[in-house]
C-alpha cells in the first residue's frame, strides 16, 4: 500500500521507440535501480521491433501505433498525459500538433548539430571524425534539431566501428536515465 501510495507521487513517462530498445530497457532498470524516479507508464512503439519483446519481459504496458499513427499518438498522449515524453530510438517525425502539446527530449549518437539522421555512429566513423558523442536535447519539428541540455564526447581514434557503437551505447545508458531525472526535477 504505501510503495502504491509513493508510486502514484512519481513523475509519469511515456517512451516512444522503433527498434532494438536498448535505451527503453537501461531506463526501465535505471526506475528499479532508484537512479531515476519516475513511473513509466507505457512503451509506444510505430513498428513490430525488439523493444517490444523487452516491454514484455520487463513488465511494461504496450502499444504499438497503426497507420494513422500521428493522429493516434496525439490522442494516446492526450489521455495518458504523461511528465515528459522520452524519445528512444523512436525513428519518426512528430507533427507540430504533439510537439507543441507535450514536453519531449530525444537522444542521439553524435554531437549535434554533426550528423543528424540515421545511422549517426557509421556517417560519423566514415567521415573519419576522432571525436564524436552523445546528444540529449528537447525535441522541435526537425530532425535531430531542438535546444541541447547534454552532450558528452568520446575519443574514438583507433577504434573499429562496432567498437565505438558499443561505447556510444554505454555512454547513452548511462546518461539517458540520469538526464531524465535532471529534467523531472528541474
Ligand atoms: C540510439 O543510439 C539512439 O541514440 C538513436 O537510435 C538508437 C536506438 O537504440 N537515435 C537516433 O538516431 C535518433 N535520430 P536502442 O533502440 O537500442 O535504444
Amino acid at each position: 500500500m504505501m510503495s502504491r501510495m509513493s508510486k502514484s507521487k512519481l513523475p509519469n513517462i511515456v517512451i516512444l521507440a522503433s527498434g532494438n530498445g536498448s535505451n527503453f530497457e537501461a531506463i526501465v532498470n535505471a526506475t528499479r535501480k532508484g537512479i531515476l524516479n519516475a513511473n513509466i507508464l507505457r512503451l509506444i512503439t510505430n513498428k513490430k521491433c525488439f523493444a517490444e519483446e523487452r516491454a514484455k519481459k520487463l513488465g511494461i504496458s504496450h502499444t504499438r501505433l497503426k497507420d494513422n499513427w500521428a493522429e493516434e499518438l496525439f490522442v494516446l498522449l492526450k489521455e495518458l498525459a504523461p511528465d515528459l515524453v522520452v524519445l528512444a530510438g523512436f525513428m519518426k517525425i512528430l507533427p507540430s500538433k504533439i510537439v507543441n502539446n507535450f514536453k519531449i527530449v530525444n537522444i542521439h549518437p553524435s554531437l549535434l548539430p554533426a550528423f543528424p539522421g540515421k545511422d549517426a555512429i557509421k556517417q560519423a566513423y566514415e567521415y573519419g571524425v576522432k571525436v564524436t558523442g552523445i546528444t540529449i536535447h528537447f525535441v522541435d519539428e526537425g530532425v535531430d534539431t531542438g535546444p541541447i541540455i547534454f552532450q558528452k564526447a568520446l575519443e574514438i581514434d583507433g577504434l573499429t566501428l562496432e567498437e565505438v557503437e558499443k561505447e556510444i551505447h554505454k555512454l547513452e545508458h548511462k546518461h539517458y536515465p540520469q538526464v531524465i531525472e535532471s529534467i523531472l526535477n528541474s
